[in-house]
């Protein structure tokens, strides 16, 4: 059965993915925006409601109403001090909420926010750059929102933590979880958004992930493109250079019969365009917006 739920950052990447399934699911659904022109869905069970997020007065009837408080919200990138307005977000609702007696919230957070976690980062330039000096301070002001939950028993909250986010469509892959690492070995490094926001749905009313900190992410696919190989050099020329397990594993196996491999020493690599590159570059980008910043 719907339930009433009220979501903040619904204007976002993210957000918009929420209200749309939300609304599939048959919920009602109040979007808390700062413009509600961004909001381009029209629906019987959607209010669009312009609001302060910060300020208790403007949450109150809304937090009132609401049966489940969803929150998607992203913030300008710091690079001297923890983003402030995770914790300054998680106050407002915390207080308000004790008020109402009303306890359920689920918040969108990210791999990586406990600081121990970020030595398990698997790629070196996200490691070594694009975590400390980019995103560290986003992470370290959600990792502040989530000390402040754990230390209130006011709500009954879920910290969703997904990896580096895509704008691919939803799928049906199976989540794989992490309550202690902050980050998920196994799983693929990048998660489509909207797989998050089916995910934020998905445990509205699971107890199980009641005041859980809970890293998300889903499988690494095994492709269909072609690999590409090369027996001369230890690297396979004009290749992307980036490759997935999955596949890796795939090519293993297809030359178990193959003749051609034995007593060969072969480079291999994937087809396609090279997204690594891509997200280095998008990366770059979003250094220097913080640099020139502050
Ligand atoms: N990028 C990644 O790879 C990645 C990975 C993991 C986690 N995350 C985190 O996931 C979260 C969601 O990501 P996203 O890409 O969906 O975010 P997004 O598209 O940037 O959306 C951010 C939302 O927050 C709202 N917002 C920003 N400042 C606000 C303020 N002062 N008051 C009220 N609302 C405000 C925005 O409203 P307006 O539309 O009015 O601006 C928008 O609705 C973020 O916290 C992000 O850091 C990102």
């Amino acid at each position: 059965m719907g339930k009433k739920l009220l979501v903040l950052g619904a204007s976002g990447n993210t957000g918009q993915h929420l209200v749309k399934q939300a609304l599939e699911r048959d919920h009602h659904v109040t979007a808390l925006v700062r413009d509600p022109a961004k909001i381009e869905i029209k629906h019987d069970k959607l209010s669009v409601e312009k609001c302060d997020v910060f300020n208790k007065e403007e949450m109150r009837p809304h937090l009132e109403n609401a049966e489940v408080v969803l929150s998607c919200l992203g913030f300008p990138l710091q690079r001297k001090e923890p983003v402030p307005y995770y914790l300054q977000v998680a106050q407002v609702l915390s207080e308000t909420m004790h008020e109402f007696g009303k306890r359920r919230v689920v918040f969108m957070h990210s791999w990586y926010t406990h600081p121990e976690s970020r030595a398990r980062c698997r790629g070196f330039f996200l490691k070594n750059f694009f975590l400390p000096y980019v995103i560290g301070q986003s992470l370290n002001g959600m990792r502040l929102s989530e000390e402040y939950l754990d230390s209130t028993d006011h709500l009954d909250y879920t910290c969703i933590q997904p990896a580096h986010l895509l704008d691919g469509p939803v799928t049906d892959k199976k989540f794989i979880l992490n309550e202690t690492d902050s980050c998920i070995a196994d799983a693929a490094q990048e998660i489509n958004r909207a797989d998050v926001a089916r995910y934020m749905l998905d445990v509205i009313d699971d107890e199980s992930s009641y005041r859980k900190i809970r890293a998300i992410g889903v499988g690494v696919d095994v492709t269909d493109k072609a690999i590409l190989t090369d027996d001369n050099h230890s690297y396979v020329p004009n290749c992307p250079i980036r490759i997935s397990r999955a596949d890796v594993a795939r090519y293993m196996l297809d030359v178990i019969d193959d003749e051609g491999s034995y007593r060969k020493i072969r480079a291999m690599g994937i087809e396609g365009d090279d997204s690594y590159m891509a997200v280095i570059m998008e990366q770059i980008d979003e250094f220097k917006k913080v640099i020139f910043r502050n």
